[in-house]
């Protein structure tokens, strides 16, 4: 595996290849991770992972600083994965030029975690946007649990007709149902039992609210989480996966998405 850190090295490398099968990632690598790349060999294009943890879609200092990073490790498992390619760029690799397609962001940004983490949505296309520009990938894969931010990417690239393609991933799960991410590392064992609880809970209500959509009665449901252990809810509402409006009528294929806290830890999910 070649490891990059500055953009004009690994460009000269990616003139060499077919095309570039591309999997962004913040690092802290997990499950959900490993199965993209597995995804992404599959293409026969070279892989290339990047490992950056973007400080411009945190909107709080605090929760930058606690992101898990664990470069070390993370080398060590994309070197037995055989990946072909690790960019780890600086802040000014990424951030120190001009790109040439301006960022689309689409009203939706503002719903869900876009209401409820200002700033978020425009610094992950912000950061995106980048690389592209830089990698120019054939293939980009992305996971379903961050349904909203996959939506936008997509947006953004269609309306800026960019040639790289979207491959959507399914949720990958640990054994006790919740969504892989590396947030769950911050999550001690006791943490982790009340995440799996709240998981079952929404899942079994799901399966419910299909039959009888009166049951989605939003501060019953809050209320419930609480006595599960959840700290803080964030949000918790039905939206259509296709044009990512709310659902109001039970009848739509829609998805229950929900953002909830654990003391300081901020989870999120979509059943
Ligand atoms: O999903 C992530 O890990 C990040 O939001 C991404 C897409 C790598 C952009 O920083």
């Amino acid at each position: 595996m070649k490891i990059f850190k500055d953009k004009h090295t690994l460009q000269k490398e990616i003139l060499k290849t077919e095309g570039i099968s591309f999997v962004p990632t913040m690092g802290g690598l997990h499950k959900g991770h490993i199965s993209l790349i597995k995804q992404s060999k599959k293409t026969k294009l070279k892989t290339l992972v990047s490992i950056f943890v973007n400080p411009k879609q945190f909107n709080k200092k605090s929760d930058f600083k606690s992101y898990p990073r664990n470069t070390k490790k993370d080398i060590k498992l994309l070197k037995k994965l055989m990946v072909d390619y690790l960019y780890i760029p600086t802040f000014k690799d990424i951030y120190g030029f001009k790109p040439k397609s301006k960022v689309f962001l689409d009203k939706s940004s503002k719903k869900l975690c876009g209401k409820f983490r200002k700033g978020h949505f425009e610094g992950v296309l912000n950061v995106v946007n980048r690389f592209i520009e830089i990698i120019k990938p054939r293939y980009i894969f992305l996971g379903k649990k961050d349904y909203q931010q996959l939506y936008l990417i997509k947006k953004h690239i269609e309306k800026r007709k960019i040639r790289s393609k979207i491959v959507e991933c399914k949720t990958i799960r640990e054994n006790n149902g919740i969504a892989c991410s590396s947030r769950n590392l911050n999550l001690s064992k006791s943490q982790m039992i009340i995440a799996s609880n709240i998981f079952h809970y929404l899942r079994s209500l799901k399966k419910k609210i299909k039959k009888n959509y009166s049951l989605f009665n939003i501060n019953k449901i809050k209320k419930e989480l609480i006595k599960l252990g959840a700290n803080k809810i964030d949000y918790l509402e039905n939206y259509n996966t296709k044009n990512f409006k709310k659902v109001k009528k039970p009848y739509k294929e829609y998805n229950l998405f929900f953002a909830y806290y654990i003391k300081k830890v901020r989870l999120i999910d979509n059943i």
